[in-house]
């Protein structure tokens, strides 16, 4: 059975909680899609690590854990996690990450093409200049380089290295980034030893994907970005590049499209977004503020304060038909309760006004038709606080029953998990959902 844990909104959301309830007895854990310009926290010995590309279910001693052939690597960054892992001694370690040779390799100068993209746009997407879109271009535009090709030959990833950076070249000289113009030799060598020191985890992933199937053992994939985030299916342009939804995320990781799966989106009680976008519900002073402050929305990669609004039911929605949500996650029920004690009033967006008329989910067409949304909302009077002895959802107060049952009617699926704290036991599971 593959468990998926997909973001419903915009990232952020807190996806590794689930990732790590279910991560406990799993056999298999995966990451399949994007880079480090995603961030989760895992709590490890009562230690906080951070990390950007590592399962977080690495913790769990009798996982396999892999970064899965859609997922693009900065090698630097990934020989920084690993060396941070190795100090915290997680057991077994060096036999227990798998690397799929056919991810794509992050260089520098998808940095800064990141970098100029974005200074040569209008409107620019705000990404984390992380790499991730032009490494993904590289790809598809077939220059890519595989985390494979760093086994190769100095002289071969070299001649690689040349060939697809013969146009990057000229854009560089020719919009005043001539410093940025790559040097292969140089390049190749450092990366074909970033490539020795991570040989040992190198391999073809299919076989041990394809034992973990026939043994019907329990396979997580640990979702990064989120929904509105997907090239496909969310606010492109103002998105990542690529296809963090389900589907995506199975391609990603080789997981068949046939397998038995149940899918958890992950939200919050509010919502929250960095970059640039539509953001129907987006709030502004004193609200945004309240709900960011309480919430400590700043971005875990890049720091940048978030953009916060109310909790939108038209996204989840249609989150429920795109990523095939089963079951929904809501964390910060506990913010989200002090926020509306503070304020004295929650919001709700149960559905939008759009172009003359009351809809549930979220339009296709708003690039088109440059309107955002209008969200309709409930509105609950007052918060409420959750302390550390409320266990199941009945012993929630009732204004927080009140709160799901409104997400769960106008979204259509069943909250089964209630994040009310910052640890990861800080979970209600309702077990009859
Ligand atoms: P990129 O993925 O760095 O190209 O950034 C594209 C957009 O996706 C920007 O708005 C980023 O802020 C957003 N983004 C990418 N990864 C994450 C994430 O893990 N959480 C939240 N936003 C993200």
């Amino acid at each position: 059975m593959i468990t998926a844990i997909v973001g419903c909104k915009w990232g952020d959301e807190g996806k590794g909680k689930v990732a790590s309830y279910y991560a406990k007895d799993a056999q298999l854990v995966l990451r399949t899609t994007g880079g480090n310009n995603a961030g989760h926290t895992v709590i490890y010995n009562g230690k906080t690590l951070p990390l950007h590309l590592v399962p977080g279910g690495i913790t769990y001693p009798q996982t396999t854990c892999i970064i899965g052939p859609g997922v693009v690597i900065d090698p630097a960054v990934l020989l920084d996690e690993i060396q941070m892992l190795k100090e915290y001694n997680i057991p077994d370690f060096d036999e227990r990450l798998k690397i799929s040779g056919r991810a794509h390799v992050i260089f520098p100068y998808h940095k800064d093409l990141d970098e100029l993209h974005e200074k040569l746009k209008k409107h620019p997407v705000g990404t984390t200049k992380r790499g991730i879109g032009p490494t993904y271009s590289d790809k598809d535009n077939r220059i890519g380089i595989r985390i494979y090709d760093l086994l190769l030959e100095e002289t071969q990833l070299r001649e690689k290295i040349e060939e697809a950076t013969i146009l990057h070249n000229q854009n560089f000289a020719n919009n005043g980034m001539a410093d940025c113009v790559v040097d292969p030799a140089m390049l190749a060598h450092q990366y074909h030893e970033y490539g020795e020191r991570l040989r040992q985890y190198i391999t073809d992933i299919n076989p041990i994907i394809a034992n973990a199937l026939d043994n019907d053992d329990k396979i997580v994939v640990e979702g990064a970005q989120a929904f509105r985030l997907d090239i496909d299916h969310g606010d492109y342009p103002m998105c990542t590049s690529s296809n963090c939804s389900t589907s995506g995320a199975l391609c990603g990781g080789a997981l068949p499209p046939n397998s038995s799966i149940e899918v958890i989106g992950i939200d919050k009680a509010y919502n929250s977004r960095v970059g640039n976008g539509p953001f129907p519900t987006k709030q502004s002073g004193s609200v945004a503020d309240t709900i960011r402050e309480l919430g400590h929305e700043y971005g875990t990669t890049t720091k940048r304060p978030r953009d916060c609004g109310w909790y939108d039911c038209c996204i989840s929605n249609s989150a429920k038909h795109i990523l095939g949500v089963n079951y929904l996650c809501i964390n910060h029920l506990d913010t989200i309760g002090l926020i509306g004690k503070k304020l004295g009033y929650i919001k709700i967006c149960v559905s939008y006004n759009y172009q003359g008329k009351v809809i549930d989910y979220y339009p296709d067409d708003i690039s088109l038709t440059g309107e955002v949304p209008t969200p309709i909302y409930e509105v609950l009077s007052g918060g409420w606080e959750i302390d550390s002895s409320c266990k199941t959802y009945e012993q929630l107060p009732e204004l927080a029953k009140k709160f799901i049952r409104i997400i769960e009617k106008s979204s259509h699926i069943p909250v089964k998990f209630l994040g009310t704290g910052p640890a990861n036991d800080d979970l209600i599971i309702r077990e009859d959902i």
